[in-house]
Protein backbone atom coordinates (compact mmCIF):
# COMPACT_ATOMS: atom_id res chain seq x y z
CA UNK A 1 0.00 0.00 0.00
CA UNK A 2 1.21 3.59 -1.08
CA UNK A 3 0.52 6.57 1.04
CA UNK A 4 -1.00 8.95 -0.87
CA UNK A 5 0.32 12.68 -0.23
CA UNK A 6 -1.82 15.90 -0.36
CA UNK A 7 0.10 18.93 1.10
CA UNK A 8 -1.89 21.23 2.75
CA UNK A 9 -2.66 24.81 1.15
CA UNK A 10 -3.29 26.58 4.33
CA UNK A 11 0.18 26.13 6.41
CA UNK A 12 -0.21 27.45 9.95
CA UNK A 13 2.35 29.54 11.68
CA UNK A 14 5.38 27.82 13.25
CA UNK A 15 4.77 28.19 16.83
CA UNK A 16 7.44 29.71 19.31
CA UNK A 17 9.53 27.32 20.72
CA UNK A 18 9.83 28.64 24.14
CA UNK A 19 6.27 28.77 24.81
CA UNK A 20 5.28 25.23 23.65
CA UNK A 21 3.93 23.67 27.22
CA UNK A 22 2.29 19.66 26.42
CA UNK A 23 -0.46 19.54 23.57
CA UNK A 24 -1.95 22.35 22.97
CA UNK A 25 -0.79 22.80 19.37
CA UNK A 26 -0.94 20.65 16.34
CA UNK A 27 1.42 20.37 13.14
CA UNK A 28 -0.12 21.42 9.32
CA UNK A 29 -0.50 17.70 8.30
CA UNK A 30 -2.09 14.18 9.70
CA UNK A 31 -1.65 10.64 8.60
CA UNK A 32 -5.24 8.88 7.97
CA UNK A 33 -6.12 5.69 7.07
CA UNK A 34 -9.53 3.65 7.35
CA UNK A 35 -10.47 -0.44 8.10
CA UNK A 36 -13.16 -2.30 7.14
CA UNK A 37 -13.47 -6.32 7.05
CA UNK A 38 -13.94 -6.34 3.33
CA UNK A 39 -10.48 -3.94 2.42
CA UNK A 40 -8.92 -4.10 5.73
CA UNK A 41 -6.24 -1.19 6.04
CA UNK A 42 -6.87 0.86 3.03
CA UNK A 43 -6.58 4.86 1.82
CA UNK A 44 -3.83 5.79 3.79
CA UNK A 45 -3.06 9.72 2.88
CA UNK A 46 -1.53 12.16 4.85
CA UNK A 47 -3.24 15.36 4.42
CA UNK A 48 -4.07 18.42 6.15
CA UNK A 49 -4.68 18.61 9.49
CA UNK A 50 -8.19 18.55 10.07
CA UNK A 51 -11.41 17.39 12.59
CA UNK A 52 -13.02 14.18 12.00
CA UNK A 53 -16.63 14.85 11.52
CA UNK A 54 -18.58 12.20 13.20
CA UNK A 55 -22.06 10.63 12.75
CA UNK A 56 -23.49 11.14 17.00
CA UNK A 57 -23.43 7.02 17.02
CA UNK A 58 -19.98 6.73 16.33
CA UNK A 59 -19.31 4.19 18.81
CA UNK A 60 -15.51 5.20 19.78
CA UNK A 61 -17.88 8.13 21.34
CA UNK A 62 -19.82 5.67 23.43
CA UNK A 63 -18.28 2.74 24.48
CA UNK A 64 -14.66 3.97 24.41
CA UNK A 65 -13.62 1.21 21.57
CA UNK A 66 -9.93 3.80 21.17
CA UNK A 67 -6.24 2.96 21.40
CA UNK A 68 -3.11 5.09 21.21
CA UNK A 69 0.30 5.54 21.57
CA UNK A 70 3.23 7.82 22.27
CA UNK A 71 6.62 9.35 20.77
CA UNK A 72 8.16 11.72 20.02
CA UNK A 73 10.44 13.26 17.62
CA UNK A 74 13.73 14.95 18.21
CA UNK A 75 16.05 16.99 16.47
CA UNK A 76 19.69 17.22 17.00
CA UNK A 77 22.25 19.29 16.62
CA UNK A 78 22.98 18.45 13.44
CA UNK A 79 19.51 19.27 12.19
CA UNK A 80 18.47 15.58 12.07
CA UNK A 81 15.50 14.51 12.81
CA UNK A 82 15.20 11.06 14.88
CA UNK A 83 12.60 8.87 17.01
CA UNK A 84 13.27 6.36 20.10
CA UNK A 85 12.35 3.12 20.12
CA UNK A 86 9.29 3.63 17.69
CA UNK A 87 8.89 0.22 16.70
CA UNK A 88 8.00 -0.58 20.63
CA UNK A 89 5.46 1.80 19.88
CA UNK A 90 4.44 -0.43 16.89
CA UNK A 91 4.33 -3.56 18.77
CA UNK A 92 2.49 -2.47 21.79
CA UNK A 93 -0.28 -0.29 19.32
CA UNK A 94 -0.96 -4.24 18.44
CA UNK A 95 -0.88 -5.42 21.68
CA UNK A 96 -3.06 -3.08 23.07
CA UNK A 97 -5.42 -3.30 19.92
CA UNK A 98 -5.58 -6.77 20.50
CA UNK A 99 -7.08 -6.63 24.10
CA UNK A 100 -9.69 -3.70 22.70
CA UNK A 101 -10.86 -6.27 19.45
CA UNK A 102 -9.27 -4.07 17.10
CA UNK A 103 -7.68 -5.43 13.82
CA UNK A 104 -4.35 -5.81 13.99
CA UNK A 105 -2.14 -3.49 12.12
CA UNK A 106 0.75 -3.83 9.75
CA UNK A 107 3.53 -1.82 12.15
CA UNK A 108 6.27 -1.51 9.21
CA UNK A 109 3.55 0.05 7.31
CA UNK A 110 2.34 2.49 9.96
CA UNK A 111 5.92 3.19 11.10
CA UNK A 112 6.78 4.11 7.55
CA UNK A 113 3.72 6.33 7.03
CA UNK A 114 4.82 8.43 10.79
CA UNK A 115 7.97 8.71 9.34
CA UNK A 116 7.04 10.41 6.23
CA UNK A 117 4.30 12.63 8.30
CA UNK A 118 7.07 13.83 9.99
CA UNK A 119 9.48 14.28 7.67
CA UNK A 120 6.76 16.36 5.76
CA UNK A 121 6.44 18.11 8.95
CA UNK A 122 9.75 18.57 9.67
CA UNK A 123 10.00 21.94 10.16
CA UNK A 124 7.88 21.74 13.56
CA UNK A 125 10.01 19.88 15.44
CA UNK A 126 11.32 22.21 18.03
CA UNK A 127 14.66 23.65 18.23
CA UNK A 128 14.26 24.80 21.94
CA UNK A 129 16.69 22.81 24.16
CA UNK A 130 14.22 19.71 25.75
CA UNK A 131 11.45 20.38 23.25
CA UNK A 132 10.72 17.78 20.75
CA UNK A 133 7.66 16.89 17.91
CA UNK A 134 5.30 14.20 20.08
CA UNK A 135 3.26 11.83 17.77
CA UNK A 136 -0.22 10.61 18.71
CA UNK A 137 -0.97 7.79 16.70
CA UNK A 138 -5.05 6.41 17.63
CA UNK A 139 -7.22 4.21 16.56
CA UNK A 140 -11.14 4.93 17.19
CA UNK A 141 -14.13 2.44 16.28
CA UNK A 142 -16.04 4.06 13.49
CA UNK A 143 -19.47 1.63 13.11
CA UNK A 144 -22.62 3.99 14.02
CA UNK A 145 -24.31 1.53 16.49
CA UNK A 146 -25.44 1.58 20.29
CA UNK A 147 -25.31 -1.92 20.48
CA UNK A 148 -22.41 -3.35 22.82
CA UNK A 149 -20.03 -4.76 20.04
CA UNK A 150 -16.58 -4.16 18.50
CA UNK A 151 -16.83 -2.24 15.87
CA UNK A 152 -16.49 -3.56 12.43
CA UNK A 153 -14.83 -0.27 10.74
CA UNK A 154 -11.76 1.71 12.08
CA UNK A 155 -10.15 5.18 11.63
CA UNK A 156 -6.69 5.18 12.05
CA UNK A 157 -4.95 8.49 12.52
CA UNK A 158 -1.46 10.30 13.54
CA UNK A 159 -1.31 13.85 14.37
CA UNK A 160 2.03 15.50 15.50
CA UNK A 161 2.39 17.80 18.34
CA UNK A 162 5.99 20.45 19.27
CA UNK A 163 5.59 20.16 23.01
CA UNK A 164 7.89 21.02 26.07
CA UNK A 165 8.19 19.47 29.48
CA UNK A 166 5.04 17.71 30.20
CA UNK A 167 4.87 18.90 33.98
CA UNK A 168 4.90 22.53 34.40
CA UNK A 169 7.93 21.74 37.07
CA UNK A 170 10.21 19.90 33.89
CA UNK A 171 12.47 18.76 35.24
CA UNK A 172 12.28 19.96 38.63
CA UNK A 173 10.76 17.11 41.23
CA UNK A 174 7.37 16.57 41.41
CA UNK A 175 4.91 15.34 44.36
CA UNK A 176 2.98 12.58 44.24
CA UNK A 177 -0.10 11.63 46.42
CA UNK A 178 -0.94 7.71 46.72
CA UNK A 179 -4.49 6.75 46.92
CA UNK A 180 -6.16 3.89 49.38
CA UNK A 181 -9.62 5.31 47.86
CA UNK A 182 -9.90 4.98 44.04
CA UNK A 183 -8.47 2.45 41.87
CA UNK A 184 -7.23 2.84 38.20
CA UNK A 185 -7.82 -1.07 37.17
CA UNK A 186 -7.80 -4.52 38.73
CA UNK A 187 -6.48 -7.97 37.51
CA UNK A 188 -7.94 -9.08 34.07
CA UNK A 189 -9.01 -5.79 33.14
CA UNK A 190 -7.79 -3.15 30.36
CA UNK A 191 -4.13 -2.05 32.37
CA UNK A 192 -1.48 -2.53 30.10
CA UNK A 193 -3.20 -1.35 27.29
CA UNK A 194 -3.08 2.01 26.05
CA UNK A 195 -6.74 2.79 26.41
CA UNK A 196 -8.54 6.04 26.77
CA UNK A 197 -10.81 4.18 29.65
CA UNK A 198 -7.30 3.61 31.96
CA UNK A 199 -6.79 7.39 31.97
CA UNK A 200 -11.18 8.19 31.84
CA UNK A 201 -10.77 5.89 35.16
CA UNK A 202 -7.60 7.84 36.63
CA UNK A 203 -8.89 11.46 36.33
CA UNK A 204 -11.24 11.60 39.47
CA UNK A 205 -8.17 10.50 41.98
CA UNK A 206 -5.67 12.73 39.72
CA UNK A 207 -8.28 15.97 40.47
CA UNK A 208 -8.28 14.43 44.65
CA UNK A 209 -4.81 14.40 44.49
CA UNK A 210 -4.25 18.05 42.49
CA UNK A 211 -6.93 19.57 45.26
CA UNK A 212 -4.63 18.48 48.06
CA UNK A 213 -1.47 20.47 46.26
CA UNK A 214 0.23 16.87 44.63
CA UNK A 215 1.33 16.69 41.06
CA UNK A 216 0.10 13.63 40.14
CA UNK A 217 -1.40 10.07 41.90
CA UNK A 218 0.12 6.58 43.03
CA UNK A 219 -1.78 4.12 42.15
CA UNK A 220 -2.01 1.03 44.64
CA UNK A 221 -3.61 -2.34 43.22
CA UNK A 222 -7.11 -2.44 43.30
CA UNK A 223 -7.35 -6.06 45.28
CA UNK A 224 -5.13 -5.21 48.38
CA UNK A 225 -4.45 -1.58 48.22
CA UNK A 226 -1.15 -2.64 49.10
CA UNK A 227 0.83 -3.59 45.73
CA UNK A 228 2.89 -0.19 43.98
CA UNK A 229 1.25 0.39 40.71
CA UNK A 230 1.69 3.38 38.07
CA UNK A 231 1.48 6.84 38.78
CA UNK A 232 -1.16 8.24 36.08
CA UNK A 233 1.05 9.34 32.96
CA UNK A 234 4.33 7.60 34.18
CA UNK A 235 5.84 4.43 35.18
CA UNK A 236 7.20 4.78 38.95
CA UNK A 237 10.73 3.59 40.16
CA UNK A 238 12.47 3.51 43.62
CA UNK A 239 15.91 3.68 44.65
CA UNK A 240 16.76 1.83 47.79
CA UNK A 241 20.09 0.67 49.14
CA UNK A 242 21.47 1.11 46.04
CA UNK A 243 18.94 -1.06 44.22
CA UNK A 244 16.67 0.33 41.50
CA UNK A 245 13.56 -1.55 42.19
CA UNK A 246 10.00 -1.16 39.88
CA UNK A 247 6.65 -3.40 39.86
CA UNK A 248 6.46 -5.75 37.44
CA UNK A 249 4.53 -6.26 34.27
CA UNK A 250 1.72 -8.28 35.32
CA UNK A 251 -1.23 -6.76 33.08
CA UNK A 252 -2.34 -3.96 35.14
CA UNK A 253 0.87 -1.58 34.30
CA UNK A 254 1.32 -0.14 31.35
CA UNK A 255 4.58 -1.42 29.68
CA UNK A 256 6.42 1.48 29.25
CA UNK A 257 9.36 2.31 26.85
CA UNK A 258 11.01 4.90 28.96
CA UNK A 259 10.99 2.03 31.68
CA UNK A 260 12.56 -0.27 29.86
CA UNK A 261 15.40 1.79 28.73
CA UNK A 262 15.92 2.44 32.30
CA UNK A 263 16.02 -1.03 33.10
CA UNK A 264 18.79 -1.49 30.39
CA UNK A 265 20.95 0.94 31.56
CA UNK A 266 21.07 0.18 34.76
CA UNK A 267 22.00 -3.49 33.57
CA UNK A 268 24.74 -1.74 31.27
CA UNK A 269 26.13 0.22 34.55
CA UNK A 270 25.80 -3.05 36.37
CA UNK A 271 23.34 -0.85 38.92
CA UNK A 272 21.44 -3.78 40.50
CA UNK A 273 17.85 -3.78 39.23
CA UNK A 274 14.91 -5.45 40.05
CA UNK A 275 10.90 -5.64 38.28
CA UNK A 276 9.29 -7.18 41.85
CA UNK A 277 6.15 -6.21 43.74
CA UNK A 278 6.87 -3.68 46.05
CA UNK A 279 4.17 -2.32 48.33
CA UNK A 280 3.89 0.58 49.92
CA UNK A 281 4.64 -0.11 53.31
CA UNK A 282 8.03 -1.18 52.01
CA UNK A 283 8.45 2.09 50.71
CA UNK A 284 7.50 3.85 53.77
CA UNK A 285 10.11 1.49 56.04
CA UNK A 286 12.43 2.18 53.93
CA UNK A 287 12.11 6.16 54.55
CA UNK A 288 12.15 5.32 57.81
CA UNK A 289 15.48 3.18 58.12
CA UNK A 290 16.84 5.55 55.81
CA UNK A 291 17.61 3.08 52.92
CA UNK A 292 15.16 4.36 50.77
CA UNK A 293 17.19 7.29 48.05
CA UNK A 294 15.12 8.29 45.40
CA UNK A 295 11.37 7.91 43.69
CA UNK A 296 11.01 9.27 40.37
CA UNK A 297 8.88 8.18 37.29
CA UNK A 298 9.30 7.29 33.56
CA UNK A 299 7.49 7.95 30.69
CA UNK A 300 7.42 9.27 26.75
CA UNK A 301 5.95 12.40 27.93
CA UNK A 302 7.54 13.37 31.21
CA UNK A 303 10.94 11.66 30.28
CA UNK A 304 12.68 11.08 34.11
CA UNK A 305 10.53 13.18 36.96
CA UNK A 306 12.03 12.85 40.38
CA UNK A 307 9.61 12.21 42.90
CA UNK A 308 10.30 14.74 45.91
CA UNK A 309 7.53 14.07 48.09
CA UNK A 310 5.05 11.18 48.47
CA UNK A 311 1.98 11.43 50.95
CA UNK A 312 0.30 8.28 52.18
CA UNK A 313 -2.48 8.52 54.94
CA UNK A 314 -1.18 11.10 57.23
CA UNK A 315 2.19 11.09 56.13
CA UNK A 316 4.17 13.01 54.11
CA UNK A 317 7.43 11.97 53.09
CA UNK A 318 10.20 13.54 51.97
CA UNK A 319 12.53 11.79 49.37
CA UNK A 320 15.77 12.25 49.95
CA UNK A 321 16.87 16.46 50.66
CA UNK A 322 13.59 16.66 48.17
CA UNK A 323 16.13 17.20 45.20
CA UNK A 324 16.61 16.02 42.36
CA UNK A 325 18.69 12.53 42.95
CA UNK A 326 22.15 11.26 41.42
CA UNK A 327 20.52 8.12 39.98
CA UNK A 328 17.53 10.12 38.10
CA UNK A 329 19.35 12.71 37.03
CA UNK A 330 22.10 9.89 35.34
CA UNK A 331 19.21 8.42 34.00
CA UNK A 332 17.77 11.87 32.47
CA UNK A 333 20.99 12.65 30.81
CA UNK A 334 21.39 9.40 29.27
CA UNK A 335 18.36 8.91 27.73
CA UNK A 336 17.86 12.87 26.56
CA UNK A 337 21.39 12.22 25.44
CA UNK A 338 21.01 9.62 22.69
CA UNK A 339 17.10 10.88 21.87
CA UNK A 340 18.78 14.27 20.89
CA UNK A 341 22.03 13.11 19.37
CA UNK A 342 24.27 14.17 22.25
CA UNK A 343 25.46 10.76 22.91
CA UNK A 344 26.20 7.40 20.84
CA UNK A 345 23.44 4.94 20.51
CA UNK A 346 24.78 1.36 21.66
CA UNK A 347 21.27 -0.35 22.08
CA UNK A 348 20.12 0.71 18.39
CA UNK A 349 17.33 2.78 19.99
CA UNK A 350 17.70 6.16 17.52
CA UNK A 351 15.34 5.38 14.01
CA UNK A 352 16.25 8.64 11.62
CA UNK A 353 13.44 10.03 9.64
CA UNK A 354 14.92 12.09 6.90
CA UNK A 355 15.14 9.12 4.59
CA UNK A 356 11.64 8.37 4.90
C1 LIG B 1 3.14 9.40 27.16
O1 LIG B 1 4.02 9.45 28.02
O2 LIG B 1 3.38 9.42 25.95
C2 LIG B 1 1.76 9.28 27.55
O3 LIG B 1 1.03 8.70 26.81
C3 LIG B 1 1.32 9.88 28.82
C4 LIG B 1 0.18 10.86 28.69
C5 LIG B 1 0.52 12.12 27.98
C6 LIG B 1 -1.08 10.23 28.24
Amino acid sequence: MDVKIIETKTPKELPDDSKLGFGRLFSDHMFNMDYNPEQDWHNARIESYAPIIMDPATMVLHYGQTIFEGLKAYRTSNEKIQLFRPDENMARFNRSARLMCIPQIDEAFVLHALKKLVSIDKEWVPRAPETSLYVRPTIIAMDHYLGVRPSNTYRLFIILSPVGAYYPEGFNPVTIWVTDKYVRTVRGGLGEAKTAANYAASLYGAEVAKKAGYTQVLWLDAIEQRYIEEVGTMNILFVINGELVTPPLGGNILAGITRDSVLTLARDWNIPAAERPITIDEVMAAHKDGSLQEIFGSGTAAVISPVSHLAWQDQVLTVGDGGVGPMAQRFYEAITDIQYGRAEDPFGWIVPVDEA
